[in-house]
């Protein structure tokens, strides 16, 4: 496909979803570490997910284990109950949802990402409430369905058709459940992506999950600025698309409504917290 980019630079490419990067770039750019340069390197060879993701993780620890911060404003207010997290990592998501009563199953395609989630589960006397499973999403999805489906920074420069992934994610959430989405829409300046990468729209990522308007209500759907902190401490604005939808549970009767119902993403009551956080 000829986009048009110069050798060296990142693009959205929209039919496969994911960043696309030229490794030339990575060589050109001083600001940028050895290690971010070996891994996007490996990206433009790696044939699979696991082929880059493995490297990754086990090359290093990667990230400070703190959770997603748009994931805790909108998860914070839900009850808990089971949840199920796209593209875990090292598990900084799952360890809070577990933290907060939640029955959590993470997926990742790196072993050494999921055994690191796995100990800290043990070490924190989570166990029983974090399990993780082993899924290239491009080709196999945990069996069941789940209250909460949530994905936060799911996005690869290996190829994988997101939208259909995220669609399939759709279809494991429960009646009454969420699924949040959190993406990178911008790229800081210390990055090894281009800074002038294009991203889809909150509209386009929403359309890619390719929704029953019948049956689900869309709670949130744009782009959050946050200041986010870089490996040498620096500190730069970057932007993120927040997509929360919400599987409408079926009505209530009078007598189920009067026996303290669960508070669960389709009630109505967090049905008004969540209108909330879409006006801002
Ligand atoms: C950018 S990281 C985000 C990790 C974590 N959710 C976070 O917010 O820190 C993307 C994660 O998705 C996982 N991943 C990428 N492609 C995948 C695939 N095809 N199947 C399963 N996991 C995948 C990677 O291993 C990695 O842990």
């Amino acid at each position: 496909m000829d986009t048009g980019n110069r050798p060296g630079t990142s693009y959205w490419d929209h039919r496969q979803a994911r960043m696309v990067t030229y490794p030339k770039a990575l060589a050109a750019s001083g600001a940028n570490s050895a290690q971010a340069r070996a891994a996007a390197q490996r990206a433009a060879v790696a044939q699979d997910a696991e082929a880059f993701w493995e490297p990754h993780y086990a090359s290093s620890q990667v990230g400070n284990g703190a959770p997603n911060a748009v994931l805790v404003d909108i998860v914070a207010g839900l009850a808990p109950g089971s949840a199920l997290d796209l593209g875990c990592g090292q598990g900084g998501d799952s360890m809070w949802l577990a933290r907060r009563g939640w029955d959590v199953t993470g997926v990742d395609v790196s072993a050494t990402a999921l055994h690191r989630v796995a100990d800290l589960a043990a070490d924190q006397g989570l166990s029983e409430r974090v399990r993780v499973q082993q899924h290239d999403l491009s080709a196999t999805f945990p069996q069941g369905t789940f209250d909460l489906v949530t994905a936060s920074y799911f996005q690869s420069p290996v190829a994988m058709d997101r939208p259909t992934v995220l669609a399939r994610a759709a279809t494991a959430v429960a009646p009454g459940g969420m699924l949040l989405v959190v993406d990178h829409a911008s790229v800081p300046p210390w990055s090894w992506a281009d800074p002038d990468s294009v991203f889809p729209t909150p509209q386009q990522t929403l359309d890619g999950f390719r929704l029953d308007p019948g049956e689900w209500d869309v709670a949130i759907a744009e782009d959050r600025d946050r200041l986010a902190a870089g490996p040498g401490g620096q500190h730069a604005t970057v932007t993120d698309t927040v997509i929360a939808v919400v599987r409408r549970a079926p009505t209530p009767t009078a007598a189920e409504t009067r026996s303290a119902p669960p508070r669960r993403p389709g009630d109505r009551a967090l049905k008004v917290s969540l209108d909330r956080h879409a006006r801002h």
